[in-house]
């Protein structure tokens, strides 16, 4: 079964904090979801590969370090995912992004695919599902279900908050999938709203509604 990691860092906890809170507008909303993701993306690379370069200081010649060269991909499930993405593209530039449509019908909360553009070798590549909420997980284990379907070799999730109902569907399905969050909820509601959560995390990014 894939692991779960609550990053618990407390500036992570105090920008979603306000992030939760209904009196934060849309502008406000949008650059805390930015700073999160990208802290989200520094705990998430912590066990990237290194390995060892030499680099000629102004003092010396030294050992030094630099990235394996591991190949990742960001793939945004649209459109709240979309909020997350500038964020940890300031901390790993060079990550392809390919997205991947997906809507949640509203009185059957299933999810409805309308679009789907990857990297081309998205089977070499760490891929990196983003999305901010994971509520009833049928939008993130569709969405993994599709890149699976395409080749996709190794992929973990990541949301700022989910809910148990959701965790458990994507650790059933996909077993090999590790869930990264900034919070673990209590449950979902009858409309299938993470509780206590924040809402429509789309209405907010995008000030719909
Ligand atoms: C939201 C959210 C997730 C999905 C989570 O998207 O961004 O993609 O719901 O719910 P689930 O785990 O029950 O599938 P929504 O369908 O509202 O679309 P949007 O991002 O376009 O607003
Ligand atoms: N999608 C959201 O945007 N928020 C929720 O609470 C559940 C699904």
């Amino acid at each position: 079964m894939g692991n779960v990691f609550v990053f618990d860092h407390p500036l992570i906890q105090h920008k979603l904090t306000h992030i939760r809170d209904k009196n934060t507008g849309t502008k406000e909303f949008r650059e805390l979801v930015d700073e999160v993701a990208m802290l989200m993306a520094f705990e998430i690379t912590r066990d990237l590969p290194l390995q060892e370069t030499e680099v000629e200081t102004p003092v010396t010649k030294a050992k030094a370090k630099v990235l394996a060269g591991k190949k990742i991909g960001l793939v945004p499930i649209l459109r709240a995912g979309l909020g997350m993405v500038d964020g940890m593209r300031k901390l790993i530039p060079a990550a392809k992004v390919g997205h991947v449509g997906l809507y949640r019908d509203p009185e059957t909360l299933k999810p409805v695919e309308y679009y789907i553009k990857l990297p081309s070798d998205i089977e070499e590549r760490e891929l990196i599902v983003i999305d901010p909420m994971l509520a009833t997980g049928g939008s993130a284990n569709d969405a993994i279900h599709s890149l699976k379907k395409r080749g996709a070799k190794h992929i973990r999730l990541m949301c700022l908050i989910a809910a148990p109902e959701g965790v458990e569907l994507v650790q059933k399905e996909h077993p090999d999938v590790d869930i990264y969050l900034a919070a673990l909820d209590e449950k979902l509601d009858e409309r299938g709203y993470i509780v206590p959560g924040l809402g429509d995390a789309g209405d907010r990014l995008f000030g719909t509604k």
